[in-house]
Parts: C-alpha cells; sequence; structure tokens
C-alpha cells in the first residue's frame, strides 16, 4: 500500500461499513429498474473499498410469502426448490452487471431465522408484542386468509383505485386490508368474506420518540423527512407481522398456525445475510450490530419500501436492543423513454435480456451520469442512451488511450516516459482527485460523471494540440512524443481510475493493459513513469440502435411467453373476472351497433373524446377515455358498440348515455370494437 493510502487510513480511524440493497422479490425476474438500485449501491460500495474502508455490502433474495407459496404450487415444486432457483437466476444476473456483493443469501436461511427468532423475543421481552383478534379478508373459494397483495380495490386514505392491500402507490399510505374499499380476491376473483384470527402486533407506538430522534440524526434525505413527519402526523399504528397457515415463512415461536409476515423477516435478513458471513469469517456478529458496534450501516432502496425502512425497521431494530441504521438512501423509479416501464410496449426490459444485447458497463455507466442523491425518478432514454455511451466512454474516454497507446508501443518500447511532458495538468487531475471522491460519497455520481468528462475534454483537447501524429515524423522531437504521449496514457489513468466504480469491466481491461490494479482511489497521485505497458486492444466498443431494437422487440416477446400463463402473470392477474352473473342479469345489457358521426377533443380533459353516437334515428352523447390511442377524425363514419341502456352519467363534461366497448393494455393500445360493414346502426348485438 503506497504510504499516502497507509496515513490516510490511520487518520481517518473509518468504521466499518454494512451496505445492503433491498432483497429482490423472488417470484420475478429482475428488470432495469431494479439494476438502478444495484448499480447505485455498488457503485458506492467500490468507491468506499476504493478509499480503503472495511466493506461488507450484502443483499439476499427475498424468499417468503403467499406469492411465492402460491407460484411454486402452480408450478408442482416446492417452495425451497422454487426459490433456491430464482436465487440462483438472480444471482447470475447480478453477477453479470458485476454487482460486486460479498455474498448473496436467501431470507429462507437458519441465520435469518435464528435472527428473526432473536429480534421477536427481544421485542416480546421489551414489551412490544401485543396479540388481538382481527378480522381479516379470507377468499372462500381458495380456502386462505388473503395476503395483502391478492387483494384489489380502493386506497382508503386517497381513493386511489385498484391498490393492494397493505399499502398505496399513490400516496405512499399504508393500511390494513380491511380497510381497503370494494375488495376482491385476486386468487379466484371471489369477494373475500370477512373472518376472525388471532394476530401478532409490534406496537409502534412505543417507538414514536425514538423514531423521531433517529430522523433527527439519521443523515436522511429531506424528502424522506418531509415523508416522515407526514407519517408521524398521521399518527403510528400498530404493525401486524402474523399470517396465517398455510403460508411460506418462519413459524412464530410457541403458536401452531402463525407465521411472520414476510416483511417482518426480509430486512432482518439484512442481518441473516450478514450472519452467515460472520459465521464463514469467524466473525462475531456483535461487532457490527450492537448498539455501540463502531460501524455504519446504510441501506439503498427504492422509494416505494420507504415506510418499511424508515418506521418499522428501525423500531425493530432499537426494540431488539440492536444498532439502528445509520443511513437509508432512498432512490426514484425507473422510467423508460418517459413512461413507467411497459410490457406491450416492450420496455419492461429484463436484465437479462439486456445483458444478451449490451455490456454491463453501458447501462452502469448511464445510470451514473443521471444518479443524484434526490428520490426523483430517472428517465433511461434508449436514444439518449446510445449517444451518451458512444460519445463519453468511446469518444471521450477511450479515445485518449487510442490515440497515444500506439507511439508507446512502436516507439518506445511499450514504456512510459520517465518524465511527463505537462506534470501541471496532471497535477490538475490530481488535485480534481478529492472533490470527485466526495461527490461519489455522497452519491451525487452525475456530477462526478460531469467532471470526469469535463476532464476528459481536456485531456482529449491537450493531445489535439500537441498533435503528436505530427511531431513523430520528426527525428528532433522524440522525447517530446514519448512525454507527451506518457502524459495522456497518465491522464487516461486517472480518468479511469476515478470510473473504476461505474465501469469495472473496461476498467478491468484498462488494468491488463496498464499492468497496474485501479483499486486504489489515491494511487493516481503519483504518476506512472518509466512504466512498462502492454499492447493496446480497444477497451469498449460503440452501441448500436439497432441492438436496442431488437432488446425491445425481444422484451415484447418475453411478454408473449407471460401471456400464456395468463393465471399468473397475465392481464387476469391485476384484473380478475368479476363475480357470476345470471343470464338474465347479462340480457338486461342492450348492445347495439352504433355509427360514430362526430368525434371532437374535449377541452380540460387528458383522455376522454366526446363521441355522437347514431343509433339508427336516435343519437347519444358518449365520453369515452380513447384520447391516446385515437385521432377524433379517424373514427368519424366508423360502427362501433355501444352498451345503449347505461344510465347517463353526469361528467364534468356534460353528461355520458350510455358506453362503447373497447379493449387493449391502455396509451396507443386501446382498440374500439369494429363490427364488420354488414353492420347497421341501432342494430342488436347479440
Ligand atoms: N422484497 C422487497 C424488498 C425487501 S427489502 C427488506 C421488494 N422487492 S422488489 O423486488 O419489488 O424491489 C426491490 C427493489 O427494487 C426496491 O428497492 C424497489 O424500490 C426497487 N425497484 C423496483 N422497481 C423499480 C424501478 N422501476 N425503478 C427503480 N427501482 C425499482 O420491494
Ligand atoms: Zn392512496
Amino acid at each position: 500500500m503506497p504510504f499516502y493510502s497507509f496515513i490516510n487510513k490511520l487518520k481517518s480511524n473509518m468504521k466499518k461499513l454494512f451496505i445492503t440493497s433491498a432483497l429482490p422479490y423472488a417470484n420475478g425476474a429482475l428488470h432495469l429498474g431494479h439494476m438502478l438500485e444495484h448499480t447505485q449501491s455498488d457503485i458506492w460500495a467500490r468507491v468506499n473499498r476504493a478509499i480503503g474502508r472495511n466493506v461488507r455490502y450484502l443483499c439476499a433474495e427475498d424468499s417468503h410469502g403467499a406469492p411465492i407459496m402460491l407460484r411454486a404450487e402452480k408450478e408442482g415444486i416446492s417452495p425451497e426448490e422454487f426459490v433456491e432457483g430464482t436465487r440462483k437466476e438472480h444471482w447470475k444476473v447480478l453477477q453479470g452487471f458485476n454487482i460486486s456483493y460479498d455474498h448473496y443469501h436467501t431470507t429462507h436461511s437458519i441465520e435469518n431465522e435464528q435472527m428473526v427468532e432473536q429480534i421477536y423475543s427481544k421485542l416480546k421481552e421489551n414489551g412490544h408484542i401485543d396479540t388481538k383478534v382481527v378480522e381479516q379478508l379470507f377468499d372462500p373459494e381458495k380456502g386462505m386468509f388473503l395476503a395483502d397483495r391478492f387483494i384489489k380495490g380502493e386506497c382508503p386514505k386517497c381513493g386511489a383505485e385498484d391498490q393492494y392491500g397493505d399499502n398505496c402507490e399513490k400516496c405512499a399510505a399504508t393500511y390494513n386490508a380491511t380497510e381497503v374499499k370494494n375488495p376482491r380476491s385476486t386468487i379466484s376473483g371471489a369477494t373475500p368474506i370477512i373472518k376472525e384470527s388471532l394476530h401478532y402486533f409490534v406496537n409502534l407506538k412505543n417507538f414514536e420518540g425514538m423514531l423521531k430522534d433517529w430522523m433527527d440524526n439519521g443523515a436522511l434525505q429531506d424528502q424522506v423527512i418531509n415523508k416522515l413527519k407526514e407519517w408521524f402526523e398521521m399518527g403510528l399504528q400498530s404493525w401486524d407481522i402474523s399470517r396465517d397457515a398455510p403460508y411460506f415463512g418462519f413459524k412464530i415461536p410457541d403458536t401452531e398456525d402463525k407465521y411472520f409476515y414476510v416483511w417482518l423477516d426480509a430486512p432482518v435478513g439484512y442481518l441473516g445475510c450478514l450472519k452467515y458471513v460472520c459465521e464463514q469469517n469467524n466473525e462475531d456478529i456483535n461487532d457490527w450490530i450492537a448498539p455501540d458496534a463502531n460501524t455504519q450501516q446504510v441501506h439503498f432502496i427504492g422509494k416505494d419500501i420507504l415506510y418499511f425502512h424508515s418506521l418499522f425497521w428501525p423500531a425493530m431494530l432499537h426494540g431488539a436492543e440492536l444498532k439502528v441504521p445509520d443511513s437509508v438512501f432512498v432512490h426514484g423509479f425507473v422510467t423508460v423513454n418517459g413512461a413507467k416501464m411497459s410490457k406491450s410496449r416492450g420496455t419492461f426490459i429484463n436484465a437479462s435480456t439486456y445483458l444478451k444485447y449490451f455490456k454491463p458497463d453501458y447501462l452502469r455507466y448511464y445510470y451514473a451520469a443521471k444518479l443524484s442523491d434526490k428520490i426523483t425518478d430517472l428517465d433511461l432514454n434508449l436514444e439518449d442512451f446510445v449517444t451518451k455511451v458512444n460519445s463519453d466512454l468511446v469518444g471521450k474516454l477511450a479515445n485518449i488511450a487510442s490515440r497515444c497507446a500506439g507511439f508507446i508501443h512502436k516507439k518506445f518500447d511499450a514504456t512510459l516516459a520517465s518524465e511527463l511532458h505537462n506534470p501541471e495538468l496532471y497535477q490538475q487531475f490530481v488535485e480534481a482527485s478529492d472533490s470527485i471522491k466526495e461527490l461519489f460519497i455522497q452519491r451525487q455520481y452525475s456530477k462526478a460523471i460531469k467532471q470526469i468528462m469535463a476532464l476528459a475534454d481536456t485531456a482529449n483537447q491537450y493531445i489535439s494540440d500537441m498533435e503528436p501524429w505530427k511531431t513523430a515524423k520528426d527525428e528532433n522531437r522524440q522525447e517530446e512524443v514519448h512525454q507527451v504521449c506518457s502524459t495522456g496514457i497518465n491522464l487516461f489513468r486517472v480518468l479511469i481510475s476515478w470510473l473504476a466504480p461505474v465501469i469495472p469491466d473496461t476498467a478491468t481491461k484498462a488494468e491488463d493493459y496498464l499492468i497496474i490494479s485501479l483499486s486504489n482511489w489515491d494511487d493516481v497521485k503519483t504518476p506512472l513513469l518509466n512504466h512498462k505497458v502492454n499492447k493496446f486492444k480497444p477497451l469498449i466498443t460503440r452501441v448500436e440502435i439497432k441492438s436496442v431494437e431488437e432488446m425491445i422487440e425481444e422484451s415484447k416477446e418475453d411478454l408473449k411467453a407471460i401471456e400464456d400463463k395468463p393465471t399468473i402473470n397475465g392481464p387476469l392477474k391485476d384484473d380478475p373476472i368479476n363475480e357470476e352473473i345470471s343470464f338474465d342479469d347479462f340480457a338486461k345489457v342492450d348492445l347495439r351497433i352504433a355509427k360514430i358521426i362526430d368525434a371532437q377533443h374535449v377541452k380540460g380533459a387528458d383522455k376522454l373524446l366526446q363521441l355522437t353516437l347514431d343509433l339508427g334515428g336516435l343519437t347519444k352523447n358518449v365520453f369515452a377515455g380513447i384520447k391516446s390511442a385515437y385521432q377524433p377524425d379517424d373514427l368519424i363514419g366508423k360502427n362501433t358498440v355501444m352498451v345503449a341502456n347505461l344510465a347517463p352519467r353526469k361528467m364534468r363534461f356534460g353528461m355520458s348515455e350510455g358506453m362503447v366497448l373497447a379493449a387493449g393494455p391502455g396509451g396507443k393500445e386501446i382498440y374500439i370494437l369494429e363490427p364488420n360493414d354488414g353492420a347497421i346502426a341501432g342494430m342488436r348485438v347479440k
């Protein structure tokens, strides 16, 4: 270790660092949204390792819960087999992206079970567990109590439709499933009945003071603090931590048929994984998790799971007499081309699909170039992705090395000069090192990348100004050429050293070329002089837009594969068939052919078109939510099918006197029914 690194280490007396990402659910493939989080935390872990901190960077498969149990049942295998299968798949993908977890565990492990029992028994001993008979939704068809995610209905707080039974994606509220308005079982479609059951609760109120202190000292983002304040204002509710059999999880001690709710053992899974690793290394886990442990504990999560990590999790740890997290770092959601990832548009891209077309470094770089320490969403614009990767990584970074390496190899025996041609420029780079490091540590990656790329421009400009390809022809200026190219290679070495946490594959290639390690942040303080290098091979190739298109196409095909299993993943999953109706009920619906004689935009409405429908003499005015898919002019003259006897409904824009029939995933893909030419307006549809 160079002397200054050693001094640095001594000086800062740095704490051990325990870093996690949220544990991916075992019942779905990893997609590019997940990869944002793994990339963000991985860069952070790598930078911290590079500055000499003792890092333990961990993650695991979130293996429990009813969805996984049902999914395994459907596939005819045991839940254990099922989750081990997805764990392996996920781990392979994570490795494919060079995510450097020290270990990737599972929550269905003996270590986790022990941690759960330890925490639970402490919580109980300290008087934080209550039991209560609760009324819970029960699926009379499937014969089981319904896990929250198998209930859908309206959010009791904000009224948003189609929300799961535990929390609301719109307003981030959490609540009990029985509070959901108009519930339905997404397993069978049945309307659930209410049934009693004894449940176990963590009394969150006991922790209010502690949580407020934690919020004040917790190094949380402003947006997170605001959210917490809102939640405190709304009042803390007891947290239901038990579920009835049948359930895949850990049994609650001293019960017959009660299991811990998956969201209890999932965050404990961070510690379960840590315990496993400690045992492998003959370390005492208490050196990491005791309240006075000399460690810094940091969790990277997405904004959707903040409640669990900023209220339940610190409360549980505190109640169990363990160290509370030092920080919870929250990121926003990935959108693709400006919209929520969409299966039908092919922008719901699985991480494994991406890897078939592109190197991991491209996406890692793109995310880094856009990530900040804020909770704002991040748009993966695929055209911008291609442009940015090509211009920054190929056009700027790799270009510096490739412009200089040939001369060093051919003319100077693959050895860098013993002096730099421009040591001041090199010094200017070195002086930026601390501020770039600081930006990475503060998770302001986009700012760090901006600075790095500005310096890459400087380096390229320097080489352009020096024109070594010209001076190389002059026998008397060979030493200058040698020093100029050596300066170029040294500047490249500084840049790639800073970028190594972001683009580790490319960094490895650069290490091979430079015959050095790039793993210590401060090594760049000394230039490489009189130093042998290898023959230069291209570090990174251009990205082609064609590959993006192919990836999108394949992602649409992923969707087709999924749609073959409609009971699990298809449209029926989120929108099950309603309760049966009798033939008499059906006969009441009067379906008629309607001719669209006029169609207009509706001022102030972003979804609606106003249709004037002719039913063979009778005209009806109908507002239809099909604006995203149709231009008014394209509709005029078409026949469609309408429910003619629907009671008129007063809408903000006027009276709607019926409904046209349409289907599709939404957006541009909504299709109105278009009966063939033989249809006559007013004709009954049978
Ligand atoms: N299993 C829970 C976490 C338990 S942690 C003790 C879970 N799993 S998840 O697979 O749904 O999500 C894992 C992480 O990925 C979460 O932090 C989530 O916010 C993040 N993301 C999921 N989709 C995402 C995007 N589209 N964009 C960015 N992050 C996203 O929640
Ligand atoms: Zn809501």
